[in-house]
């Protein structure tokens, strides 16, 4: 890939939108394509560069999309093939592309394939999904848990097997030990990038191939990171097996042969670094490796640096960080890192922003867009039914809050969206659009500054020495980013220069003599008089 390939993505910024949540063209409740087609501008507007739809393909919707039922068709309450071309068409135009969601850890309980493989023992589809006898007394063929609980198996009376879902029932894990999977599944990446798809967010890529044996996984032990020791157990079998690494290479060779070359990037959700960083490989895996270590970290300026930093100790020389705040799977960070508080969400997206490397933006994002508290006899997800009122994905999935009137500009006033809407009169694009000192102001303000100095799209970190809440680095020769992540006032001493850019927006423009004060939960990108070595 040459470097003005590779620029929209590395340089550039992502944005990830859930499809039913982000613009209702035809007044049903429900977001769809063509109502994304109309909000392009918006994000023309912001400076984004690509965007990610969550699944747009048929499904029968048990988790919302992931388990699908058609690789190849568009779920109808979200539009057609033909709005998909005119999405790619219509974005293409204002220079962003278009990343889909593939799925290929597992499949809709109704995909004809598994309706075949479960029919009897001897169909051509049986080895298509990871099928095993009881154990002798009847319980699970092994221990492995599923990611929302529970069993990871289900017995299917029929055939008197079990077969594996590491998700739902309904989302039956498709065998990636066979030949057969695998040559679906490069006709269905090519059947997307011959439409002029950019590329895939691979849906729990690190999960695929599980171990031919199928062993117990091992218990956790207290070392382990505390998302770890939530199940009890290791998944060092159901999933994260090294043979992933043969169909992640296949992948990106496909990807690797189109013109443009096409990206992966992997929903990498593993809680060390190391195995994070493995799935960029030699520069023959993914192109980008979503960080689950930042999702999951307390924003407090020591937990985050030490991230940041692991990652860049280790990755390697050709491969490229990426940065999100939050995505459809996590509360929102203005509400899960910020509490709620303003100033905090700012230095959050000056972090996200700054930092080197791609960064991701969750729809709503740019302007702050909080949790929605979403009462029990609303909720839409399983995971969410199940764990009430303890845990679930609803809050973040919500729909978009375009503007003060009736329906939040999501929906047509008096059409209940299928998610309720947050406090759209008290956040909402149109208000911000028209405040310089808002959110979105900032973000865009960001955005641009980013676009304008090459330094702080590729040059280097390095940490400058800070105390208490503060966490400085300068990028390339001429910016220094502060943030003062804590509720005591803090001083940097720093080079002279020019705040470019402030979350306090009254100190745009400030000149920095030798040193910059901070109050609490503020941050300022400065722009130096003079290179540094
Ligand atoms: C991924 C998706 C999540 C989904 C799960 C099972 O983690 O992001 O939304 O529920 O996979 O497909």
């Amino acid at each position: 890939m040459t470097e003005d390939q590779e620029r929209w993505w590395k340089e550039g910024v992502l944005y990830q939108i859930y499809p039913r949540s982000y613009a209702d063209s035809n007044s049903d409740g429900v977001g769809d394509l063509r109502g994304i087609i109309d909000r392009l501008d918006h994000l023309a507007w912001l400076g984004i560069d690509g965007v990610w739809l969550n699944p747009i393909t048929v499904s029968p919707d048990a988790d919302w999309g992931y388990d699908v039922a058609d690789y190849c068709g568009v779920k109808p309450a979200l539009g057609t093939l033909d709005d998909v071309d005119a999405l790619i068409a219509a974005a293409h135009e204002r220079k962003i592309k278009v990343l889909l969601d593939l799925v290929p850890n597992h499949t809709s309980i109704e995909h004809p394939w598994f309706r075949e493989s479960r029919s009897s023992r001897d169909n051509s589809k049986r080895d298509w999904y990871v099928w095993a006898d009881p154990k002798p007394d009847g319980s699970p063929p092994n221990n492995w848990l599923s990611g929302f609980g529970g069993q990871a198996w289900t017995l299917d009376e029929v055939t008197g097997q079990h077969y594996l879902h590491n998700f739902l029932p309904e989302q039956p894990d498709l065998n990636w030990w066979n030949a057969g999977v695998r040559d679906e599944f490069d006709r269905i990446l090519r059947f997307w990038f011959d439409r002029g798809v950019a590329g895939f967010r691979i849906d729990v890529v690190h999960m695929v191939v599980k171990d031919s044996l199928l062993r117990d996984n091992p218990p956790a032990t207290e070392d382990d990171h505390w998302m770890v020791r939530l199940t009890g157990q290791r998944q060092v079998f159901n999933g994260n097996r090294p043979e992933v690494h043969d169909v992640i290479r296949r992948w990106r060779a496909i990807a690797d042969a189109y013109d443009p070359p096409r990206i992966l990037v992997g929903e990498t959700h593993v809680f060390d670094t190391g195995s994070m960083l493995s799935f960029y490989g030699a520069g023959d895996e993914l192109h980008l490796a979503f960080n689950f270590l930042l999702l999951h970290s307390r924003f407090e300026p020591d937990a985050l640096r030490k991230v940041v930093e692991d990652t860049f100790a280790g990755i390697p020389a050709e491969s490229w960080p990426v940065w999100t705040g939050g995505n459809h799977d996590m509360y929102r960070f203005p509400s899960r890192w910020c509490e709620g508080d303003r100033a905090k969400a700012r230095c959050a997206l000056m972090m996200l922003l700054t930092l080197p490397g791609s960064v991701f933006l969750y729809y709503g994002d740019e302007f702050g867009m909080p949790d929605t508290n979403v009462p029990k006899e609303r909720l839409e997800d399983p995971v969410g039914k199940a764990l009430y009122p303890v845990y679930g994905r609803d809050p973040e999935r919500t729909p978009m809050q375009w503007s003060p009137s009736p329906g939040a500009g999501f929906t047509a006033p008096g059409v209940e969206p299928w998610l309720p809407l947050g406090d759209y009169a008290a956040c909402n694009v149109e208000d911000q659009r028209r405040d310089p000192d808002s959110m979105l102001s900032l973000c865009r303000d960001l955005i641009a500054l980013r676009a304008a100095v090459s330094d702080l799209r590729t040059g280097a970190y390095s940490r400058l020495a800070a105390d208490g809440g503060l966490w400085a680095w300068r990028r390339g020769e001429r910016v220094v980013v502060a943030l003062n992540l804590g509720d005591d006032p803090a001083r940097l001493e720093v080079a002279n220069g020019m705040v470019r850019v402030g979350t306090r927006r009254d100190r745009d423009g400030d000149r920095v003599e030798g040193s910059l004060a901070l109050g609490p939960w503020e941050g300022a990108v400065i722009w130096l008089d003079e290179a540094q070595a």
